[in-house]
């Protein structure tokens, strides 16, 4: 049974998701800048975010310059993962991705935008450091998340436990294969490890948005809701959290609605 504490939003494709998501992310923002009271979000990365950061672009740009500019001054985020070995210029990196497309568009300084550092010599002192951080800006206020092929959020690979932190990880052969599109298309190029927040950190946040797009969702998705707090499904550890949205398209959603 799917918990009542959870907001599902569906909307008929993508293009209306990332409308609905954006409004709702606008009204905090712009909340967030009136009170003075930033709480640092939370960002994924990966090809669900694309058009969301695209429809966030457009939405954040048509802003008085005033309020934009204060915008740019308060901006702080974290996102969620970096993979180890790849120094923030690689343009494989999330680090990259970040600026591509949110950065640069929206004009914000690229040091407002925290990453894992996934080049560090010693990666398991980075993810260490980068807990801290977060633990250090007062945790995460509203963290955006996608849905991997195999249930994970962030690089919480299954198996995996609710209180596991921000660590070095090993990524499987299925989120390997996931990800080798931006690869040249070949799992062997993508990274054998990333640094990741842990679902510790992710379930302290205040709010969470779970957002998945597309057919190829729909049974992991099912899977997701169907179970609580299942080590083999680390999403589902989701579904404890008491502010959790769930925004959806019809095509990952199925026939059946939740
Ligand atoms: C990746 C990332 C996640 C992302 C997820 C879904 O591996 N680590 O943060 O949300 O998998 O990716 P996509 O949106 O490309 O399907």
């Amino acid at each position: 049974m799917i918990p009542d504490t959870i907001t599902i939003v569906r909307r008929l494709n993508p293009e209306q998701l990332m409308e609905a998501v954006v409004d709702h992310l606008e009204h905090r923002l712009l909340n967030s800048i009136e009170q003075m009271d930033f709480c640092p979000l939370g960002l994924a990365t990966g090809r669900t975010m694309e058009p969301l950061y695209a429809a966030l672009v457009a939405r954040l740009s048509a802003w008085p310059g005033d309020r934009l500019q204060l915008l740019r001054q308060r901006w702080l985020s974290f996102n969620l993962d970096e993979y180890v070995g790849l120094p923030p210029e690689h343009p494989r990196s999330f680090c990259s991705f970040m600026g591509r497309h949110l950065a640069r568009p929206l004009g914000l300084d690229p040091s407002q935008l925290l990453l894992p550092d996934g080049a560090s010599e010693d990666p398991a002192g980075a993810a260490a450091r980068y807990a801290a951080a977060v633990s250090a800006a007062g945790g995460i206020g509203m963290q955006l998340l996608g849905l991997g092929s195999n249930g994970h959020v962030g690089f919480n690979e299954p198996p995996c436990v609710s209180e596991v932190r921000c660590r070095v990880v090993t990524l499987s052969a299925t989120t390997r294969k996931q990800n080798a599109p931006a690869f040249e298309g070949s799992p062997n190029l993508v990274p054998l490890e990333a640094i990741t927040l842990g679902l510790y950190e992710i379930l302290a946040a205040n709010e969470i948005h779970l957002i998945v797009t597309g057919a190829s969702k729909s049974g992991i998705l099912r899977k997701t809701l169907d179970r609580d707090g299942d080590p083999n499904v680390p999403a589902s550890w989701l579904l404890r959290h008491p502010r959790l949205w769930l925004w959806v398209d019809d095509a990952a959603l199925g026939e059946e609605g939740p």
